[in-house]
């Protein structure tokens, strides 16, 4: 029998802005039978420079009224900025809903390095976050780990996605530091730590100074995703989700534009 599907609960995708759409693209070809809602805080990116209790709050409240609205399977917190600091909130205040989180892949990252040079490149927030130092203090310990905040590359992300110009300077700028010697050894590893920046990868690579892996942790999220979410066989794809929330209530043209190109109505 074919499950009534628009009746499969969808699974929600959250970030300050366009970064989780890196995680939706992953999400989808590994969950073709739900619909999927994205919510996107415009209204308060960046959130890389915001003061933590105020984005806490912010964070906690906001889903009071997506929970209830919208009743999802599982919500995807696709921002290291927003889930580093509020995942634990989250669960807290909502303990009946599954939380899916993005953390800087630092454990990844020192398992797979050659030369003990890791790099994390991320928002100015997720540098802060003692979730971060203590991802480095449980698995990153053997390695030398270089915190690289970045005040400027979600918003150059933002609006290189939406077809904007960015100049190679100011995006070389931003990933210079990322870039150690010592010893005789070179970084090996950039993690992106922030869910926009992928969308900067291709620029990253022909600027880096020497070839690195550039860690993008979308696809192992999904994963996580797909292994909490109830396979239902032969369902189809519903059509009453696939649409993007943006909580200025006013995304322009462009945005919308952009949003259609990844199958979500404005
Ligand atoms: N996409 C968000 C992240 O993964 C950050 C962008 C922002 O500064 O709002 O951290």
């Amino acid at each position: 029998m074919i499950a009534a599907a628009n009746e499969l609960k969808p699974v929600l995708v959250f970030d300050s802005g366009i970064g989780g759409l890196t995680v939706l693209r992953e999400a989808r070809v590994l969950m073709p039978e739900r619909g999927f809602i994205y919510v996107a805080d415009d209204a308060g990116f960046p959130y890389g420079s915001w003061e933590e209790e105020g984005l806490k709050a912010r964070i906690v409240d906001l889903f009071a009224r997506l929970l209830t609205e919208y009743d999802p399977e599982v919500c995807i917190i696709a921002c290291s900025t927003a889930f580093t600091l509020a995942g634990a909130a989250l669960r807290a205040a909502y303990p009946q809903m599954t939380f899916v989180g993005t953390v800087p892949a630092i454990k990844p990252a020192a398992e797979r390095t050659r030369s003990g040079l890791v790099s994390v490149l991320a928002t100015p927030g997720t540098v802060k976050r003692a979730y971060t130092r203590e991802l480095i203090q449980s698995f990153a310990t053997q390695c030398h780990v270089r915190l690289v905040g970045s005040e400027n590359l979600a918003r150059m992300a933002e609006a290189y996605i939406r077809g904007g110009a960015v100049s190679d300077e100011a995006v070389l700028s931003e990933i210079r530091e990322c870039f150690v010697e010592k010893d005789d050894h070179k970084t090996d590893i950039v993690v992106l730590a922030c869910t926009h920046y992928p969308f900067m990868a291709n620029i990253f690579r022909r600027l880096a100074p020497w070839p690195v892996d550039w860690l993008d942790p979308a696809e192992a999220i999904a994963r996580r995703a797909r292994s909490l979410v109830p396979q239902v066989a032969d369902a189809v794809h519903p059509d009453n989700f696939d649409f993007a929330i943006f909580t200025s209530g006013a995304p322009d043209f462009p945005t919308r534009r952009l949003m259609q190109g990844f199958g979500l109505k404005a």
